[in-house]
């Protein structure tokens, strides 16, 4: 089974080693996360939002939070991936352009709104999980996409959440769920690590 997406998803590594002098301008930036948010989420919530860390001053700030990686500083980007708490009160105003596009009918937006309270409401726990799975969605997103551009990446988790929220102005309803490398490899990065077998993995019911 192969095709060009699968060969991206294949081929995707950990990149480690970034070379310093590339960058990417503000537009790539952009374009990279507007893919990223075509990633889906519960209820169409798209409770995420992307730092993109690009300075060479922020990239410093931010390294001396993530447990000094160098490749916070030495990739072109570093984006501060932040899922917020759900809230089932944003439904309304998530699903308008969608109504207004058509593609959706305006009669089925309360059901999607109650149906929300019911998972959402009152139940931290559920809010933060689902902070949490949709920038894990966009990350991956962005991950492929970098990768089918030529550009390596890596996930992070090692850094101090509490100075990062602290430092880079988060919301109470935000919490900093990844750090997310994006820029171009240099020689030196391992090679693609073998996965457990599909067996140990894979129930087929
Ligand atoms: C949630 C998560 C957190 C990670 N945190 C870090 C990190 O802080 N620093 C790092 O160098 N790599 C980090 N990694 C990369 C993993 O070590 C790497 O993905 C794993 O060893 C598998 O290798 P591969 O991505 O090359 O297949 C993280 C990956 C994930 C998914």
């Amino acid at each position: 089974m192969t095709n060009p997406v699968i060969e991206t998803i294949l081929s995707r590594t950990a990149t480690k080693y970034y070379d310093k002098t590339a960058t990417l301008s503000d537009e790539q930036i952009r374009e990279l996360v507007q893919i990223g948010t075509t990633a889906p989420t519960s209820f169409h919530l798209q409770n995420w939002r992307f730092i993109a860390v690009r300075t060479a001053e922020a990239k410093a700030r931010l390294r001396a939070l993530a447990w000094d990686q160098p490749a916070v500083t030495d990739a072109a980007v570093t984006f501060i991936v932040i899922g917020k708490l759900a809230d089932a009160s944003t439904i309304p105003a998530r699903l308008a352009p969608v109504v207004e596009a058509g593609i959706m009918p305006a009669h089925m937006v309360p059901d999607w709104e109650i149906n929300a309270r019911r998972l959402y409401d009152n139940q931290p726990q559920q809010d933060r999980d689902e902070a949490v799975r949709t920038a894990t969605f966009g990350a991956a997103a962005i991950i492929y996409t970098a990768r089918s551009l030529g550009w390596g990446s890596t996930p992070m988790i090692g850094f101090d959440a509490e100075p990062v929220h602290r430092e880079f102005g988060l919301a109470g309803d935000e919490i900093p769920v990844m750090l997310l490398t994006v820029g171009l490899e240099r020689a030196g990065n391992w090679k693609q690590k073998p996965r457990r077998p599909v067996e140990e993995v894979l129930e087929l019911v």
